[in-house]
């Protein structure tokens, strides 16, 4: 685990071998334990120089051993050995020093890093501080400022940022390991003393209690009830203001209070679950390791409005030559001047030049016929997208894959339109199309293997974090929000105001409640959604009763609010009232207290004091029954996939988990139980009547997240 060579005649190279990334697993620990020893009892030896197998310095901890108790040796009393040696050592960082990586090459006395290289302390990102030494060390090498501002953000360096903030000593654009070997020789005579960051006082600034107070704030502002960061503020103070035998141990109490907690077993289930999504499986056992994806060298988007522009410019934006169709001349026009304004902003932003010879602009789909990709983005009705369909499959050549960006509709439908059912898929893109993570593709029952691993593919290319999911209406994102807003509505009925639901949700952590998110989507587009399946509008039959839609329980209150031409931003006014129309500061507005308090009392319903637990069990316990709902139904393959998509497209706070790891922690029997509770209750409300998946996990003892798969793979899947 970490290989040892005589290098020079004189100097000890130390290669950590743990592939992928060389992180620090007890073993590896266990081999620099053994090798620092002997290199530092080896008169034969003068310098030591410690690199990463494959170009890959270290990617820190190794986080699959966090969950079991602590094996081999402790990390901190061995970076300690490798800074006190009167050896001088240097680390040669190629690819990664991440985590306890950095942490390791904080105690070499020197660091020389290739030109490709990114450094960083991402603990925080996982839940927890950098505990070996980092708080202390990095504010003593590169000051306050600068360390609080990686630590508390966990974010990557560049080598070239690192030389500038003091971090590295030397950046080479040859291999790191044979400069750091050169390096290593000419330091021989050199005194280590000052290179001991340990023995270092740190330079404080003179407004250190301000800049402390300045950065929690921000930290509170932006990460509504995140332990770490505040946790990582308080370890750096402790860098300024005490010497390193004190900061050090309150360095390891902050690392005790976040190593359990439940935040950082979210946190570390996100970092897995995030890869874990990409790794697909379908019926037929095709699956991502085994299926070879198409080369895309050209695409085509249509329609230029909200998302085709975004998609165009995510597309371009990699190097991908972009046809882009409208309708209309004058569509046209304009949909350019926005696709080339976003991706001017966006290489202006990434400091590169704008790929604006990638594109090309048409009217006509005839001009799509030598394209390897088409993706789909006119409005959201089926005999349109039908349409388009036919036409693409008449004009394309007949190994084009066909994509649709439909929010909610039959992929198979549309698959069944054309010449080539196994070539059309679904590449559901959140808007902003060019900002947002998160990309659902949605596999057809016909979708080929091959279909399947090109858009996931080229999902990857794009920046997205791809998950595969199956075709039914909504997929899983939609599917599952439909049972959490319409909990919001039936709140409002029973005496909550939007403003109570959404501060419910955000002190939750989510980026926004319901409502204010609502109003910055558009409030007319559910609406036209619910006209056109019956639900509202002049095809409801007068008969009907008026809170009764489709056999269930339906709220119209916004309908009623839509009614109004309230639509949200957009026209300044929605379940708040803004100062203009596309303002973003959102106030209460008393029409709306007006509007519900009119409505309840034609109703006869008496308005009930509500409390926050209320608002979040409904909310999320229906959203994470869905989601229970969508395993079963084989449309989701796991609940890693859920969560994934619920924290890169719903705004689900990461330090929760996403909705099903969620109802794990809170615990599955009482997720049912609240759940029975409340559809008590509501019996006519059926998304609060528990799953039987969720009852059979909860008769099989509530088995861990990871585990549920076992308890569903029998059931038939869609993917
Ligand atoms: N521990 C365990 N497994 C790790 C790991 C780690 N630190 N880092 C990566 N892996 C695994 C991934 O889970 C993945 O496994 P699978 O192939 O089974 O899916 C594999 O290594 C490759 O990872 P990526 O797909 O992420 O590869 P990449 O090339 O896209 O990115 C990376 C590489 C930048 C190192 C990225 O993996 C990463 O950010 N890793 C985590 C780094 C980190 O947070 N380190 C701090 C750990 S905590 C710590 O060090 C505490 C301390 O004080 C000691
Ligand atoms: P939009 O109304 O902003 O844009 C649609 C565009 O398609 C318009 O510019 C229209 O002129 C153009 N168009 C219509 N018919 C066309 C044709 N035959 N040929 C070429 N262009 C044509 O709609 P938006 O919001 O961009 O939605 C597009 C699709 O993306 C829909 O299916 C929608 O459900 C889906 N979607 C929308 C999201 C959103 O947040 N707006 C999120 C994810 C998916």
């Amino acid at each position: 685990m970490a290989r040892y060579e005589l290098v020079k005649r004189s100097v000890a190279l130390i290669t950590l071998t743990n592939p992928p990334v060389n992180a620090l697993s007890s073993a590896v620990r266990h081999g620099i334990a053994k090798t620092m020893e002997r290199a530092l009892s080896d008169p034969k030896v003068t310098a030591v120089v410690i690199c990463g197998e494959n170009g890959r310095f270290c990617g820190g901890a190794d986080i699959r051993e966090f969950a079991g108790p602590l094996r081999g040796p402790p990390l901190v009393p061995l970076l300690d050995l490798i800074e006190a040696g009167e050896k001088p050592v240097v680390a040669a960082i190629e690819g990664v020093a991440l985590g306890g990586g950095l942490e390791l090459a904080l105690v070499c006395h020197y660091r020389i890093a290739h030109f490709k290289a990114r450094l960083g302390l991402p603990e925080v990102t996982l839940g927890i501080l950098p505990a070996a030494g980092g708080t202390q060390r990095l504010p003593r090498l590169i000051g306050i400022p600068a360390a609080l501002e990686l630590i508390t953000t966990g974010r990557h360096v560049s080598a070239q940022e690192a030389l500038k903030l003091g971090i590295v000593d030397q950046v080479t654009e040859q291999n790191a390991c044979e400069v750091a070997v050169e390096f290593a020789l000419r330091a021989i005579a050199k005194p280590l003393s000052s290179r001991r960051l340990s023995s270092l006082t740190t330079p404080c600034p003179p407004n250190l209690d301000a800049l402390l107070e300045a950065v929690t704030m921000q930290i509170q502002k932006k990460a509504r009830g995140v332990m770490a960061p505040l946790a990582c503020v308080q370890a750096v103070r402790a860098a300024a203001t005490m010497p390193y035998s004190q900061g050090i141990k309150r360095e390891s109490e902050l690392m005790a209070t976040l190593f359990h907690s439940g935040q950082a077993r979210a946190l570390q289930y996100c970092f897995f679950a995030e890869r874990t999504a990409g790794k697909w499986t379908l019926p037929s056992g095709a699956q991502w390791n085994d299926t070879k994806p198409r080369e895309i060298r050209s695409a085509a988007v249509i329609g230029l409005g909200t998302m085709g522009r975004g998609i165009a410019v995510s597309l371009a934006r990699v190097g991908i030559p972009v046809i882009a169709v409208e309708s209309d001349k004058k569509l046209l026009e304009t949909g350019r001047q926005m696709v080339i304004g976003m991706l001017e902003r966006d290489a202006k932003r990434r400091g590169v030049s704008a790929s604006l010879n990638l594109l090309k602009f048409t009217l006509s789909l005839e001009d799509l016929k030598d394209v390897d990709l088409v993706i789909e983005a006119v409005f959201e009705d089926m005999a349109l997208k039908k349409s388009v369909f036919r036409e693409l499959s008449k004009v394309c050549r007949p190994a084009t894959l066909l994509c649709t960006n439909t929010s909610g509709l039959d992929v198979d439908a549309l698959a069944g339109v054309t010449d080539r059912p196994q070539l059309v898929i679904g590449m559901h893109f959140f808007s902003p199309a060019h900002v947002m993570k998160l990309l659902e593709v949605v596999c057809g029952p016909r979708s080929s293997s091959e279909t399947v691993a090109t858009a996931m593919s080229l999902g990857k290319r794009m920046g997205k974090v791809s998950v595969a999911v199956g075709n039914c209406p909504g997929f899983v994102g939609n599917r599952m929000l439909k049972p959490y807003s319409d909990q919001a509505s039936f709140l409002l009925e029973e005496g909550a105001t939007p403003e109570q639901i959404d501060k419910a949700l955000e002190d939750f952590g989510f980026a926004m409640g319901v409502f204010r998110m609502s109003d910055l989507a558009g409030l007319d587009v559910g609406w036209r959604v619910r006209k056109e399946s019956g639900l509202t509008g002049p095809d409801v039959d007068p008969k009907n009763p008026p809170r009764w839609r489709q056999g269930r329980k339906y709220c119209p209150i916004p309908d009623m609010v839509c009614e109004q031409g309230r639509f949200g931003q957009k026209t300044g006014r929605g379940w708040y009232v803004y100062d203009k129309p596309g303002g973003t500061n959102a106030k209460p507005d008393p029409l709306i207290q007006n509007l519900l308090e009119t409505y309840r009392s034609r109703y006869g319903i008496k308005p009930r004091n509500i409390t926050d637990q209320e608002i979040i069990e409904r909310c999320l316990f229906a959203l994470a029954n869905e989601g229970f709902r969508i395993l079963e139904d084989g449309i989701a393959a796991r609940p890693e996939d859920i969560d994934v998509i619920y924290l890169f497209g719903y705004g689900f706070p990461r330090h929760r988990g996403g909705p099903m790891f969620y109802a794990s922690m809170v615990g599955l029997q009482r997720v049912l139980e609240r759940l029975e509770h409340y559809h008590q209750a509501h019996p006519d409300v059926p998304h609060l009547e528990p799953s039987p998946l969720l009852k059979k996990l909860v008769a099989c003892g509530s088995p861990p997240v990871q585990k549920w798969r076992e308890h569903i793979k029998t059931m038939h899947s869609h993917l």
